[in-house]
């Protein structure tokens, strides 16, 4: 069958990375992690207390970091790993999910970013989730699908993936660092959250993982044979 560009965009915590990994896994496809590289440029500033808001020392920072996604055959994903270091799970940490809003609405960190995740859909063959991926790094793509999901909904499975590691984290905590984020995310000034006009919603707040499968496989299928 012929392969495609699928991108996923959405709110945080919708189930994006989730659906975005089986899809993947299903077509056989490269699953990439937008997300993931902002995560790990804002560790990056956290660690060498890179003052963000200065554009020289962003630009100067941004020519000392070297991106590379690595499949690890153990976990069967592809991990972040930043200067040669595997940072996936120090990128999930709050501390990171606290800043990475404020640092990917940088214009110089949005467009290091987005120049290296087109590069990666050269070829086809890839499920990419995001914010601006239907919108910016590929408004060509086949298929686009916008995830959407209820609040309530999307603390509480952030919640439990945060408890599991840190089990002093509070569902307040959780839930006014989720609303911050998606009020940077959609209202930042270059490539803000908003979904392709071409983009179709899938809110699954009331599917089972089964019952979204079957239909964005279906998705699949349609976008396909169409082009
Ligand atoms: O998908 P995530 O929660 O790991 O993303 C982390 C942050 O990165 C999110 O708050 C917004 C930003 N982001 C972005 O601006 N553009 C993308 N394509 C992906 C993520």
């Amino acid at each position: 069958m012929k392969k495609i560009i699928i991108t996923i965009d959405g709110y945080s915590s919708c189930g994006k990375s989730t659906l975005a990994k089986q899809l993947a896994k299903k077509l056989d496809y490269v699953y990439i992690d937008s997300g993931a590289m902002y995560r790990a440029i804002t560790l990056y500033f956290l660690q060498n207390r890179v003052d963000w808001t200065s554009q020289p020392a962003v630009v100067a920072a941004l020519s000392d970091i070297h991106l590379e996604f690595e499949y690890n055959p153990l976990s069967g994903a592809s991990e972040m790993h930043l200067n040669e270091e595997n940072v996936e799970h120090l990128i999930r940490e709050m501390l990171v999910a606290e800043k990475v809003s404020e640092v990917a609405a940088v214009k110089e960190v949005r467009e290091f970013a987005v120049a290296q995740q087109k590069k990666m859909g050269a070829r086809k063959g890839i499920v990419m989730d995001g914010r601006d991926i239907g919108t910016v790094v590929f408004p060509h793509a086949e298929l686009k699908i916008f995830m959407t999901a209820d609040i309530s909904i999307r603390v509480e499975r952030r919640f439990k993936e945060l408890y599991e590691k840190n089990k002093n984290i509070t569902i307040d905590e959780v839930k006014q660092n989720l609303e911050l984020r998606d009020y940077i995310d959609a209202n930042r000034e270059i490539s803000p959250l908003r979904k392709a006009e071409d983009a179709i919603i899938l809110d699954n707040s009331q599917l089972s993982r089964e019952d979204q499968m079957d239909l964005v496989m279906q998705w699949v299928e349609d976008a396909t044979l169409a082009h």
